[in-house]
């Protein structure tokens, strides 16, 4: 089985990369459509952007692009890139499609504008003020994406700057900061930074992504007489709960070759179909944790005998597609019984599940968990635009298939 390098790291290193001064390297990058939005739009502010190679601007450097930047389908871009861009002597616009200019960014407008920036939204237009000053923001809600933005814009404010999580969120940004010199200061739920001149250019390995492994470990965990091996996965320990959920309900995944690579820990998995599984219970920080891997938590739960709830997910209505009606619709038209909640879902198992045509609304991890789905089931099923797994796995039906 065969990943894509991370998403979030690989937005990451294309954006530290192309603030950096001179050349970094970068192994493993996502193919996915929506990392390529990022590369994109570095381009547009003057980075070099190769397969393996960026070469950055500099922190002062970031030029004006002749149009708006295009985020695609992008949270990650967007957000992050308000966050750069906010911190510059001129107005970008962001835009993207139609799922994203959907998407909420007063998130990052509220804490950009305390920073002394201009930022308005929507469309999002960043910029043209300066200078920005640091400050201390308690994030609403837990947002990596929030939290990266912020911080990135604290590399030009003046002072520090600090953000305080209500619920631990992945800490890439903070990692590959520090692994480019910048002092980040983490303790418990708060991180700070301090204005910056310079970041040092690095050699990133890109390990395999985790939520893009997260459709496997439950297929080959369901399927019967399965053997899964998955090499090179990243399993940083804030965004590995799913995995550990996924032991305690009884999945069977065996870790070896445990290493750390540019600060980011790597494993390789074996998954063996699971014997005897149980319901489970996912409340609010847990939830946090494993925000991208719920919908096909929600496809396993339909094959544990009991009741299995997930709440403290109402940020999945505001994702790519309202991902709590949508997992709703797709498996409870596959003879699931889920009831959807404000903030997640009940699930009651076991369930045959039966194929039927369903919608992935243009989500690409939609259209992946009811894939899944569809592997349990008896019968075809269609998925509406399922193309969309592009966004961030475009091998996936290649491995699906792989797998029959
Ligand atoms: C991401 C953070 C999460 C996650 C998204 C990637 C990131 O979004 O759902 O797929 O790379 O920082 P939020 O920050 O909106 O929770």
């Amino acid at each position: 089985m065969v990943l894509p390098g991370d998403k979030s790291i690989s937005h990451r290193a294309l954006i530290l990369a192309g603030l950096a001064d001179g050349w970094s390297r970068i192994h493993g990058l996502s193919a996915g459509a929506d990392v390529q939005s990022t590369a994109s739009c570095l381009r547009a502010l003057g980075a070099q952007v190769e397969d393996t190679a960026v070469r950055g601007v500099g922190l002062g450097g970031v030029r004006k692009a002749e149009g708006p930047l295009d985020c695609g389908n992008s949270g990650t871009t967007m957000r992050l890139l308000a966050g750069v861009l906010a911190a510059q002597p001129f107005v970008s616009e962001l835009t993207g499609d139609e799922s994203l200019t959907r998407r909420p960014m007063d998130r990052v407008v509220k804490p950009l504008t305390q920073m002394g920036a201009h930022a308005e939204w929507p469309p999002l237009r960043v910029g043209g003020r300066r200078p920005l000053h640091g400050i201390e923001y308690r994030l609403p809600v837990p947002s990596a994406q929030v939290k990266s933005a912020v911080l990135l814009a604290g590399l030009f404010a003046e002072g520090t700057t600090a953000v305080i999580e209500p619920a631990r969120t992945r800490n890439h940004t903070e990692l590959m900061l520090t692994a480019m010199g910048v002092d980040v200061r983490s303790e418990g739920d708060r991180v700070e930074v301090d204005r910056t001149d310079k970041l040092e250019p690095i050699h990133i390995e890109v390990p395999g992504d985790l939520s893009a492994a997260s459709f496997w470990m439950v297929a080959g965990g369901l399927v019967p007489g399965s053997t899964l091996h998955i090499p090179g996965v990243g399993v940083n320990p804030t965004r590995s709960a799913f995995l550990e959920l996924l032991r305690e309900t009884g999945f069977d995944i065996h870790a070896s070759r445990e290493h750390v690579s540019g600060g980011e820990a790597v494993a390789d998995l074996e998954i063996h179909t699971a014997v005897d599984l149980h319901p489970f219970e996912v409340d609010g920080a847990m939830a946090a944790e494993m925000i991208d891997e719920l919908l096909v938590l929600a496809v396993a739960a339909t094959q544990i005998e009991g009741e299995s709830h997930i709440s403290g997910a109402a940020e999945l209505h505001v994702k790519e597609s309202d991902r709590i009606a949508a997992m709703a619709e797709g498996l409870g038209a596959m003879g699931a019984n889920i009831t959807p909640h404000d903030d997640g879902w009940t699930i009651k198992g076991p369930s045959n599940l039966r194929g039927a045509r369903v919608r992935s609304r243009g989500d690409h991890r939609v259209a992946m968990a009811l894939a899944i789905a569809g592997l349990l089931a008896d019968g075809e099923t269609e998925i509406e635009d399922a193309e969309c797994v592009e966004i961030s796995d475009p091998g996936f039906f290649d491995q699906l298939e792989s797998l029959c």
